[in-house]
């Protein structure tokens, strides 16, 4: 399930008719959705100032992990709105297939682990602006923003600069 945030109302996506019924049962202020992230989308999902995936890009290859980022920053982001990912991830190619071979047993072979060093490469291409934390041995989280927009205007892309993204070690808190 990934959750969205504007302002003060909160939306859920999920195809999983079951993980929408869990859901239902916590805050009940959150309005939920059923949709398939790689399907058509409701017309009812706006514009967000920050979109959170957690543990669900894994299902995705990293072609597929793009585009569906691309998708939602030009059709769901607001100005200045940031995607936050939470994910089974490893810092880089090599330190991922380290860990497939020390796990060999209870990998999933079906899924598409995060490596950030091949993620963030593919992001600058795709024309967005990632930054990194390795949070556990296996997991890591992203922040996403984009350094080219859709001109909401006209169909042209205008290049941004993005103000500078400092993601916080676990367990550090902000000044
Ligand atoms: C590991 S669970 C994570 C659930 C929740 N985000 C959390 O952190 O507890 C992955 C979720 O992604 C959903 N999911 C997987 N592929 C999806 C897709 N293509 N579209 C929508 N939801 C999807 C599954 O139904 C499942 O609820």
């Amino acid at each position: 399930m990934f959750s969205q945030i504007m302002l003060s109302s909160e939306w859920g996506v999920d195809f999983s008719s079951e993980m929408l019924a869990l859901a239902r049962a916590k805050p009940p202020q959150v309005r939920l959705v059923q949709a398939d992230l790689l399907g058509c989308w409701p017309a009812e999902l706006g514009r967000f100032d920050c979109i959170v995936l957690a543990y669900v890009l894994h299902e995705f290859d990293l072609t597929e992990k793009i585009s569906l980022l691309r998708r939602l920053a030009d059709h769901h982001l607001a100005e200045h709105g940031r995607i936050v990912i939470g994910d089974i991830a490893f810092p880089t190619v090599q330190a991922r297939e380290q860990a497939h071979q020390r796990w060999v047993d209870q990998w999933d072979e079906d899924e598409h682990y995060w490596a950030a060093d091949e993620a963030i490469a593919a992001c600058e291409r795709a024309g967005l602006d990632a930054a990194y934390t390795q949070v556990s041995s296996c997991g890591g989280a992203f922040v996403i923003e984009p350094s080219i927009r859709k001109n909401p205007r006209s169909s042209a892309f205008i290049r941004v600069h993005p103000r500078p993204i400092k993601l916080i070690p676990a367990g550090k808190t902000v000044l």
